[in-house]
């Protein structure tokens, strides 16, 4: 039952990781629980800080001294290691000013969720005796194959031989070794360190994924067995959320009306998400591939994406004249009207766990070019289980990006990808539905929650 403008039953503290990709789904949660009639806080790094006027109804707290003046910001496994030393002086004082602010109110703090990299938050929550539960933002798939880096290497299997990159991953079925989702912004042992504390669970009540149950059925079923509390599968909950958005950039609208001109399913929508880099020769590459692919395309390149680069100032000569109307850059999009629009036969991604999801909720078929971490697994995953796209394996090249649009947009192939996209929307759709497992999920969540 929704409660939006009711009176607030009790109130849940929100802690995201700042990253473009962890706040959208701790936002949606946010909504999705104020539309059950909670009232919601969200405290948060000033680094990548949401924009508070895009969620009204929530109370934002900025944590002390995490702006990138205050944390290094360059490689991203110092900078959760230093944010979570950071925050938790500055998190206990956040959290005393709320519980006074609420004293006396109907709608005092019930418990926390937390971001599994803002995992600071634990030992403050249990000093200050309120219950937390934990928010993973990656697959469950990706989950377990990065627990299970810890035995690939006591067993001496990473790191791993050029020779072995396309080999079965042991007990990792469908990953091959260049699936695992490695960093490439450390080496193995501080990337290790990072994943043991993350992926550690000692006071937290419940641990909910952004997933489906009918996409990752087996692996929740494993996941069950490594963790002692509940599992609450909720997503996909961009679908489930009322609609807002929590765009760490602006979002260019302007390209909606010129996919308004294009025929259906001809557009091949182009994002790299909003974490990942290129070197201006595969963003040359990927231009005449585009190009060349004689394919519609709608590309984001983010700004400061491209190494070397402000933007898209280094396009090479004749690449503009020769697309015309034909292509449309811009730097941000409302990705998920963009996905939704008619005219989009395909979505070239990163395969970041949102893009993901997103994708798959309306049926669009991807071109997958991983680029670290869980992008990897979900790339395995959407080309090999889920069968709803290809992956362009190896260096980025002009004339394969030609020829795996074409075989996307185009051929037999890319439409079977489309058949199958649609039978996969209308599974994830039941899901979210009142006796779908998804709402079971949140309803098992909301009693915890209340009983706290
Ligand atoms: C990062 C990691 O790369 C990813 O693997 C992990 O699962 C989450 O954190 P990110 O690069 O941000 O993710 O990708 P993704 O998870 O796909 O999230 C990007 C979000 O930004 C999506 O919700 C997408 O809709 C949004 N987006 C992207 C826009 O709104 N506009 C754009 O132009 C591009």
């Amino acid at each position: 039952m929704k409660k939006e403008g009711r009176r607030r039953l009790r109130r849940v503290v929100l802690v995201p990781a700042p990253f473009q990709g962890h706040i959208n789904p701790m936002l949606q949660l946010g909504r999705i629980l104020y539309s059950n009639g909670f009232s919601i806080t969200v405290v948060h790094a000033q680094y990548n800080s949401p924009n508070p006027s895009t969620h009204p109804d929530f109370s934002f707290i900025p944590l002390p001294d995490t702006s990138s003046d205050h944390i290094s910001t360059g490689d991203l496994v110092a900078f959760v290691l230093e944010l979570n030393a950071k925050c938790k002086a500055g998190f206990r004082e956040c959290l005393a000013a709320e519980a006074m602010r609420q004293q006396g109110s109907d709608d005092g703090i019930a418990c926390i969720i937390y971001d599994d990299y803002m995992y600071f938050t634990q030992e403050t929550a249990k000093d200050m005796n309120l219950p937390s539960i934990i928010l993973r933002t990656i697959s469950v798939s990706s989950f377990l194959a990065r627990n299970a880096l810890f035995q690939l290497k006591a067993e001496g299997h990473i790191p791993f031989p050029e020779s072995k990159t396309h080999d079965p991953a042991p007990e990792l079925y469908p990953l091959r070794f260049k699936d695992l989702p490695l960093s490439i912004f450390t080496n193995l042992e501080n990337f290790l360190q990072v994943v043991s504390i993350v992926s550690d669970n000692k006071t937290s009540l419940a641990i909910i994924h952004n997933t489906i149950d009918c996409l990752e059925n087996s692996s929740l079923a494993k996941i069950r067995q490594q963790y002692q509390v509940p599992i609450f599968p909720i997503g996909p909950m961009h679908r489930i959320a009322s609609a807002s958005s929590s765009s760490l950039l602006e979002e260019d609208i302007s390209c909606l009306a010129w996919l308004d001109k294009q025929s259906c399913n001809s557009v091949i929508y182009v994002s790299l998400g909003s974490i990942a880099f290129m070197d201006v020769k595969d963003l040359v590459e990927m231009a005449w591939g585009l190009a060349n692919s004689q394919q519609p395309f709608l590309w984001v390149v983010r700004p400061g994406s491209i190494r070397g680069a402000e933007w898209i100032e280094v396009l090479p000569q004749g690449f503009k004249e020769s697309i015309g109307e034909r292509g449309y850059i811009v730097k941000w999009a409302p990705q998920q009207e963009v996905l939704a629009h008619g005219a989009v036969g395909g979505f070239l991604s990163h395969c970041g766990w949102n893009s993901t999801l997103e994708s798959i909720c309306e049926g669009v078929p991807m071109i997958c070019i991983p680029c670290f971490g869980d992008q990897r697994v979900n790339a395995r995953y959407v080309s090999h289980i889920w069968r709803v796209g290809l992956e362009l394996e190896g260096k980025l090249e002009r004339g394969e990006i030609e020829r795996v649009v074409r075989r996307l947009i185009v051929d037999e192939e890319g439409n079977e990808m489309r058949k199958r996209g649609k039978i996969l929307k209308e599974r994830v759709e039941l899901c979210t539905r009142d006796g779908g497992s998804s709402n079971n999920s949140l309803n098992k969540l909301i009693e915890l929650i209340m009983s706290f």
